[in-house]
């Protein structure tokens, strides 16, 4: 194969994206090793890779500096797909299959003032849930802490050992539940939101659909909330901003639940996958009892976000040695990011605390704004899961079944064998002296008082049903995509 390697010196190549011969990206190795194809692009091109998704020519960023160049500087690029000339031009298929998700104007693909004043709302109204001193937020830790024990009870079913998916059976349960209390849906919604949530980001033939049912209930969901307002996340989007339409808040709160479902539940499996695999740093965290340093170490070596959406330099620029026309496509990819030799050299895997100068929750202004909450959430899950039950891997490594995604690095189903450890459940008279005392925030992974009194050996007939339910909905995976 001719070789395009960018010239050793500074200097820019003056060849057009469209011009260059590209290697597709979602191939079987790309699902199964992609730290491979980063080196081998890395090695190719530099820090700037053009390859093809789904049949457009798009640009690979790689390198660390590049990555964070780009996302820190909204001046130069742009997140509005209205600045994509190929789109412009008509020449990306109208059934090109990541289009649909490019289509809904929300805040991952405003700019300047819009993002700044939808970005406000959006933090306004995730404010109380995050901020631990609120009510809001220790409610909700609390609520998450038992979730945990709720969902560790039901997949142990009374034994003391057996298998469990931690994909369908734990880690996609969990955030669900938070996003039904969260966001005040008044019927509980089930598995089914967060497979049309995969299905779109897995940019399937049935993602259009899936963004419109989504879109659908959260606009359902944004109106019911206008006229009867709660104490939640779409009443409080609407109160940020009362120019919000009932449409605008829709697509904001499908964005935000998107953002939830795809990447603690991945958050979740790569955690619990790298410390089976004997990832020293995780198990050394584990060991100590440092959840939110496991947590922190997994979203170096696996971000669940491994590729951003797009951005588009409004004027010609040069990055990593190529020129970049305006009106181009770049993705920036945290994964291979972290793999960049600048960035992974510099990394002290034997240090008690790992670096938290990684690019795992973005840069710029567009980072994301719910670290606290899945913090708070993978934290409790990971530090329970592994308090309460000794796991082991159910299927060798190199038989896992990744997803196929452009965006997420995560498995489709995660089979574990568990076995349960003893409990020491608090003694009655430790318990709180005033059951009606609002409950305390919860170190992650840690029971409050409150929890105990909820007694996590008895799930409650809600769970019981919430679960049949899922079960009931066990969607068929198949090859890369969720049908
Ligand atoms: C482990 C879990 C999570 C990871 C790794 C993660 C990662 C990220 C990353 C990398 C971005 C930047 C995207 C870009 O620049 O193109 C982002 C944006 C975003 N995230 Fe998260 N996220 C997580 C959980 C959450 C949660 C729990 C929420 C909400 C409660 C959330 C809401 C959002 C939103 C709304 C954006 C768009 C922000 C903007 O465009 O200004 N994320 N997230």
């Amino acid at each position: 194969m001719e070789s395009h390697l960018p010239p050793a010196s500074n200097a820019v190549v003056s060849s057009l994206l469209d011009s260059l011969p590209v290697e597709p990206l979602m191939t079987r190795d790309f699902d199964t090793r992609p730290a491979l194809v980063y080196e081998r692009l890395r090695e190719r091109y530099g820090p700037v890779a053009p390859v093809e998704v789904f049949g457009v020519p798009v640009w690979l960023v790689l390198g660390f500096r590049e990555v964070l160049d780009v996302l820190r500087d909204e001046s130069r690029w742009k997140k509005d797909v209205r600045h994509w000339r190929a789109l412009q031009q008509g020449r990306i298929p109208s059934d090109w299959p990541l289009l649909p998700a490019y289509r809904v104007d929300q805040l991952l693909f405003q700019d300047d003032q819009r993002r700044a004043a939808t970005r406000t709302a959006v933090d306004a109204a995730l404010r109380p849930f995050q901020d631990p001193r609120q009510p809001q937020a220790r409610a909700l830790t609390s609520a998450v802490a038992r979730q945990v024990d709720e969902l560790i009870t039901f997949f142990a079913d009374g034994g003391s050992s057996g298998w469990v998916d931690l994909c369908a059976q734990f880690a996609r349960p969990l955030p669900l539940m938070v996003v039904n209390r969260l966001f005040g849906f008044p019927v509980e919604q089930g598995d089914e939101i967060f497979m049309d949530a995969w299905r779109m980001m897995d940019s399937g033939p049935d993602a259009a659909a899936a963004i419109e049912r989504l879109l659908a209930a959260t606009t359902e969901l944004a109106a019911h909330k206008r006229s009867q307002p709660g104490d939640d996340l779409t009443s409080r989007l609407l109160a940020a901003d009362q120019s919000l339409t009932v449409e605008q808040a829709g697509r904001e709160l499908y964005a935000i639940l998107v953002a939830i479902a795809d990447t603690t539940t991945h958050s979740v499996t790569n955690g619990v996958l790298e410390v089976l695999t004997g990832n020293s740093g995780a198990r050394g965290s584990l060991t100590a009892g440092l959840i939110g340093e496991l947590v922190n170490r997994v979203h170096i070596v696996s971000p669940p976000w491994s590729n951003l959406t797009f951005r588009y330099p409004v004027a010609d620029t040069s990055l990593g040695g190529f020129r970049i026309a305006a009106g181009d496509v770049v993705m920036p990819s945290i994964a291979a990011a972290h793999g960049d030799p600048l960035f992974a050299s510099a990394i002290n895997e034997d240090s008690a605390m790992s670096s938290r100068a990684h690019l795992a929750w973005g840069a710029g202004p567009h980072q994301c704004p719910g670290r606290g909450l899945a913090d708070m959430m993978v934290s409790a899950a990971v530090g329970r899961l592994f308090e309460r039950c000794d796991l082991e891997l159910g299927l060798p490594v190199d038989r896992l079944p990744w997803r196929s995604s452009t965006y997420v690095r995560g498995m489709r189903s995660f089979p574990v064998k568990f076995q349960m450890r003893a409990q020491p459940i608090p003694a009655p008279g430790t318990r709180s002296a005033d059951p009606t005392a609002a409950p305390e925030a919860a170190t992650p992974g840690q029971r409050t008082e409150a929890d105990a009194g909820a007694n996590a050996d008895q799930p409650r007939p809600a769970l019981r049903r919430f679960m049949a339910n899922l079960r009931k909905g066990v969607p068929v995976i198949g090859d890369g995509m969720v049908h």
